[in-house]
């Protein structure tokens, strides 16, 4: 089935839609779990990219030299998903979860409850490759278009009642819509009561422009360039609700946690704020609060 839907099977350009480029990310979990020195270790990463995640990676030039910046994401929400859950997270809400694979390879409570969002084709994929797997949680995932408003409104204000305490995360999402689409899910995710928390990546406007030179093609091409590092830094958020709490520099953590080459750890070692960042290339994990 997940031939026929498309994801994994081969022909055509390498990136046929945004799903993709879920097969490219899992691709830098892989890598850095085959390391002897492994900051994480996900075991399916290498199955579920397949060999077309391989291909596109290898596609990727620009990708393949940043690699630490999505190994230093990883590693940055797993920290923040197990600070959540010690502080009383019931539940994690993985908004475009794509490959992600924490359910099965991170130590959580058995009760509780986390639920993946994605595009239908994704999800048969995925269910389909773990079929034969055991996650360590309460699983559940969602075959669901996010741009499609009614329908996620609905999905988060049920997923509300059912939680206490519920962390939202979002990876390799948000750059990929407008201004507009990023300020109404910002909104629509505020809604719910007991979602307290959001962990996002968030790039500067001067990131945004070096990434649409040197990966925007082929995404644009697929349908799905790039669009979103607002001038406001993590402050965009702030009037839909969502205030920053924690913002941790990709490039300071991938210098922290040895991932970068001589030439990058110079450049990480310089000064550096959170804020508004203008034309000076800038990436980050950001948890938000709820006002
Ligand atoms: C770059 S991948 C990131 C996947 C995953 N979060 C990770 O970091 O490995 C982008 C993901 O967003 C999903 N996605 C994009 N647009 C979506 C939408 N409108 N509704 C649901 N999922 C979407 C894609 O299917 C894909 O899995």
């Amino acid at each position: 089935m997940a031939e026929q839907m498309g994801i994994a099977s081969s022909g055509g350009p390498l990136i046929r839609n945004i799903s993709d480029t879920a097969l490219w990310v899992a691709v830098y979990r892989a890598r850095e779990t085959a390391r002897p020195d492994a900051l994480f270790r996900d075991p399916l990463a290498a199955k579920l990219a397949g060999e077309r995640g391989e291909q596109i990676a290898r596609s990727m030039q620009f990708g393949e030299r940043h690699a630490w910046s999505y190994v230093a994401r990883t590693w940055l929400v797993d920290q923040m998903i197990a600070k959540q859950i010690q502080q009383g997270a019931d539940m994690v809400v993985n908004l475009a979860a794509g490959l992600d694979t924490r359910p099965y390879r991170m130590d959580l409570p058995r009760s509780l409850r986390w639920i993946e969002v994605d595009l239908p084709p994704m999800i048969d994929y995925k269910e389909q490759a773990l079929s034969g797997e055991k996650a360590s949680c309460e699983l559940e995932r969602v075959r669901m278009d996010l741009s499609n408003v009614e329908a996620r409104r609905e999905l988060f204000a049920g997923l509300g009642r059912k939680a206490k305490k519920a962390v939202v995360i979002s990876e390799g999402l948000i750059v990929y819509l407008t201004r507009d689409e990023v300020g109404m899910l910002a909104r629509d995710l505020a809604a719910p009561a007991s979602f307290q928390f959001w962990g996002v990546d968030l790039i500067s406007p001067g990131l945004l422009r070096m990434l649409q030179k040197n990966l925007g093609n082929p995404l644009t091409a697929a349908g799905s360039p790039l669009k979103f590092g607002p001038e406001e830094g993590p402050d965009f958020f702030l009037p839909y609700g969502w205030r920053p709490v924690q913002v941790d520099s990709l490039l300071k953590t991938a210098g922290r946690l040895k991932r970068l080459s001589l030439g990058m750890r110079l450049v990480s070692m310089l000064p550096a704020s959170n804020g508004r960042q203008g034309s000076r290339p800038w990436g980050a994990m950001c948890l938000f609060a709820k006002e």
